[in-house]
């Protein structure tokens, strides 16, 4: 949802800038603007449509300056325009927002009346001419008493060229962090904006307001002075990078190997049939008495298998909320209550709403999360730190089979600390998993053959997922992927759902993709493809390696290794994920920003 970034120090802005809102596009791609101070007077430069056209705008300009601000843009209020473009301006100030504020029409009304013209439909401007309205001589007073007055959620970023050594930085409820680099101080939406400048970072907090000079940070929150220490984050600039990739998606696929491997590094004894989790005071989470998890999205998906997990081999009752859902339906959540948010960003507005509202009854919280530093980790009792790497492409893949790794590592932890399973039969498990990264690659040879039966069906207009067990909720990821990449229609369903249903529409022209790897209910996902063709459907499968039942009776298989039923999900997932992503770029659509997506969905 936005991307703003600010600099100032001894670069060039525009190149600083520039560079950040090319790592930041992913979080929004309707316009984008620069503002830097050069010589003395804010210059600004604003485009509709993706970065690429103000890197146009920019790219002959000589521009000394030093200092600036920038913002890529997801429409909220306001359609996508150049007028809507941020930075917006009030005489002397240019601001940057991220956010929404929800008394903006309000606070309009009384600018107006004071004289202000608004130039834009956006809530941005009116937080421009606010500060303008309060300035006097000072911009970070102004700022602090401007933000008093707003309702909503906000990372903001002002300059004012009447002093152009500062800028002025604040959050609340949405992300900002500053980076620091010697004399260089640098503010953003998220970690990868300035990777290659920096990996020492300030995560602001709910409230703070910061100062921000040439190699000085000053912060307050309310009327208090506040320290904030930094924390140094080992991602490095090429983790960031397409690395030869055609697409973030595609080198994300691939990264997933390595991801788990990060991911569960130091968490066990092979040897010893131990799990380690350091990071969660077991005495804490001892009394619970059920978990709920809650995520939205491709995290959500990962809950649901979670949920299997938890309660196959843990034995503690599991719910799983989406997470716009579950904080408008009166949950029933106390001391006993352990809550799970899953969330790779970290930032998810619905998924931090449902974690306050769980704390304030008492709830302990233990999250899993891809983001160091980010609202949802910081506000956690113990968090979870899935090791995926940065994640770019804003349909997630890496972020999602190491969440699933986490919850696999995670309901092992609980059946160890519960004495649900012996030190063997955990041995056992973690022999099976350790497997996996190797299990993955060997999914990946596959990638030119799905990408030659995406090629039969990208001109089908709908698709069918099914499967069942620990895969039901992979056909609910592989036919959101689908969706949200390609704009192929696609549902998911459990397979055993079919008859009761969805079943009516299969014909000729609705594929079916079918998750049909061997599992203790293979018989059954084995009636439902006879279902299907039964009704002239097209069958893809998945299908395990020596497996010729499935393989008979569908009329596209790819094959994957052999696996415990626990771990077919991430195998499966692999597969979906190669074959939404072959559609997509074999229609030529643009697979690492789809339309009217954005990678972190800091609004309600
Ligand atoms: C889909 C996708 C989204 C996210 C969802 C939650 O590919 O990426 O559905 O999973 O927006 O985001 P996080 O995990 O950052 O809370």
């Amino acid at each position: 949802m936005c991307g703003i970034v600010a600099f100032i120090g001894d670069r060039s802005a525009k190149d600083v800038l520039i560079e950040g809102l090319t790592r930041l596009e992913y979080r929004g791609y309707d316009s984008a603007g620069i503002a830097i101070i050069e010589k003395d007077k804010i210059e600004v430069f604003r485009a509709k449509g993706k970065l690429s056209i103000l890197k146009e705008l920019v790219a002959d300009k000589e521009l000394t300056a030093s200092i600036g601000i920038g913002h890529t843009r997801w429409a909220t209020h306001g359609k996508p325009s150049y007028e809507n473009a941020h930075p917006h301006f009030s005489n002397h100030i240019a601001v940057v927002h991220n956010g929404i504020i929800e008394n903006y029409l309000q606070l309009k009304e009384e600018l107006i009346q004071k004289g202000y013209d608004f130039k834009s439909e956006t809530d941005t401007e009116v937080i421009a001419h606010l500060i303008d309205s309060l300035y006097e001589g000072d911009l970070f007073d102004a700022v602090r008493k401007g933000i008093k007055r707003l309702k909503g959620s906000y990372a903001i970023a002002a300059i004012s060229e009447k002093e152009p050594d500062r800028i002025v930085v604040a959050r609340y409820d949405s992300p900002l962090v500053i980076g620091i680099s010697e004399d260089d101080v640098f503010a953003a939406s998220d970690i990868p904006a300035v990777l290659n400048y920096t990996r020492e970072f300030i995560f602001l907090e709910e409230g703070d307001v910061a100062l921000l000079r040439k190699g000085s940070i000053k912060i307050f929150n309310g009327e208090e002075e506040v320290t904030r220490e930094s924390k140094h984050i080992d991602w490095n600039p090429v983790m960031a990078e397409k690395s030869g990739y055609k697409h973030f998606m595609l080198k994300e696929i691939y990264e997933q190997p390595r991801g788990i491997i990060d991911t569960i590094r130091g968490k066990y004894s092979l040897e010893d049939g131990k799990i380690y989790f350091g990071e969660i005071d077991f005495e804490r989470i001892n009394n619970i008495k059920k978990i709920v998890i809650v995520a939205c999205g491709t995290s959500w998906h990962a809950g649901l298998i979670g949920k299997f997990y938890i309660e196959n081999l843990a034995r503690i009752s599991v719910e799983v909320d989406i997470a716009s859902e579950f904080r408008y339906r009166n949950p029933i959540i106390d001391e006993e209550t352990l809550l799970l948010p899953i969330s790779q960003s970290g930032e998810t507005a619905d998924t931090i709403a449902a974690l306050r509202l769980s704390k304030k009854s008492g709830a302990k919280v233990v999250s899993i999360c891809n983001v160091v530093g980010s609202t949802i980790a910081r506000e956690s009792d113990g968090v979870i730190y899935t090791h995926a790497g940065p994640e770019i492409g804003v349909a997630s893949t890496k972020a999602f089979t190491t969440q699933l790794v986490s919850l696999f590592l995670f309901a092992l932890f609980l059946a160890q600390k519960r004495e649900k399973l012996s030190r063997d039969e955990i041995k056992w498990y973690l022999g099976e998993l350790i497997k996996l990264p190797e299990k993955i690659e060997l999914v990946l040879k596959h990638d030119k053959y799905i990408e030659r039966i995406a090629r039969d069906f990208i001109n089908f207009k709908n698709f069918l997922y099914l499967g069942r067990h620990y895969n039901y909720p992979i056909a609910l990821e592989g036919a959101l992927k689908l969706k949200e990449i390609s704009y192929i229609h696609a549902e998911g369903y459990p397979a055993g759902e079919m008859k009761h249903g969805p079943i009516a529409l299969i014909d000729k022209d609705m594929p079916v993709f079918v998750l049909g790897t061997k599992s203790e209910i293979y018989d059954k996902i084995l009636s439902n493809v006879e279902e299907v063709k039964a009704r002239s459907g097209i069958v893809i499968s998945t299908v395990t390696e020596g497996d010729e039942d499935i393989r008979g009776k569908s009329d596209y298989v790819i094959e994957v290794p052999s696996c415990i039923d626990e771990l077919t999900p991430f195998l499966n997932s692999v597969v979906i994920q190669l074959f939404a992503y072959h559609c997509a770029n074999l229609l030529g659509l643009d697979v690492d920003q789809p339309r009217n997506l954005a990678k972190s969905v800091t609004v309600e």
